[in-house]
């Protein structure tokens, strides 16, 4: 299981303040099309970047909920948005959201489904504290679609499996339209949001990727220190001769409360 403490909260606030995750961002908030005055939910809020965008969509009249069960990310996340009286950071789990029926205008959810255990709960969450023709916007990954150029990909194929194994819900993309649906959302739509890196950079996407996957596959043993080693120095040297190349989608979806 992922346990975002200190390390973690800020190799993620790291990688996230990178290109290719500011874009995700820019088409999150612009496929939530939030309004002045609007209630918003923040889903697993991390180190706040969403939610002070949110919270600045909205401007002052109007709120933004950030939600997270890790102390670290709130830290973070306080750091970040303590200036925005809109704002209001919880503890707690998203599988209990603390608000009233039918009270909020937007919901974000941005790389959080993948931690829990039963989604299709959390999807019901989401539909009870939504107003009726509020809108949600869930962003998530399938690491079965990755493209790393390297000269062993069997073994890639295994370090990004080894990282899925770590989470409970790895292969959400294929199965969120039936969720949303059985929880009475409408208006499903769905975009592809490649994130793409033509480098091997520690702070990039896939350089935190790679290493934190070496890391889960070496806890587990199925990883040695010496694979380790000869994978990250074969895509050093495919960066410096720009043969470095890596791909992954992440999945922006939209709905609507009926
Ligand atoms: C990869 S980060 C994404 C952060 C943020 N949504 C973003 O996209 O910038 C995942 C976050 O989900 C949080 N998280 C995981 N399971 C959770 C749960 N059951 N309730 C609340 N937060 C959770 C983690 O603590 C972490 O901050």
């Amino acid at each position: 299981m992922v346990e975002y403490d200190e390390e973690l909260a800020a190799e993620t606030e790291r990688t996230y303040l990178m290109p290719e995750i500011v874009r995700q961002r820019a088409q999150t908030i612009a496929a939530l099309n939030l309004r002045a005055g609007e209630r918003v939910l923040d889903m697993g809020c991390g180190m706040g970047l969403l939610t002070r965008e949110l919270a600045l969509a909205v401007g002052p009249t109007g709120y933004v909920l950030g939600i997270d069960n890790s102390r670290p990310m709130l830290a973070l996340a306080q750091r970040r948005c303590g200036d925005l009286g809109q704002i209001e950071l919880k503890e707690g789990s998203v599988t209990a959201i603390p608000e009233p029926d039918n009270g909020l205008d937007a919901i974000a959810c941005t790389q959080l489904l993948l931690y829990l255990p039963d989604v299709a709960q959390t999807i019901q969450e989401m539909h009870r504290v939504l107003k009726p023709g509020g809108r949600v916007a869930i962003v998530e990954t399938d690491w079965r679609n990755v493209l790393l150029e390297c000269d062993d990909q069997p073994f890639m194929r295994q370090l990004f499996a080894e990282w899925e194994s770590s989470i409970p819900s790895p292969h959400l993309p294929g199965q969120l339209e039936a969720l949303l649906v059985a929880a009475k959302f409408s208006a499903i739509q769905v975009e592809a949001i490649p994130l793409i890196n033509t480098s091997y950079l520690l702070d990039s996407y896939s350089g935190q990727m790679v290493e934190y996957s070496l890391r889960v596959g070496q806890t587990a043993g199925k990883i040695t220190a010496e694979q380790a080693e000869r994978f990250k120095t074969e895509l050093k040297q495919r960066s410096a001769d720009h043969r470095y190349f890596f791909c992954v989608n992440r999945f922006l979806f939209t709905a609507v409360k009926i």
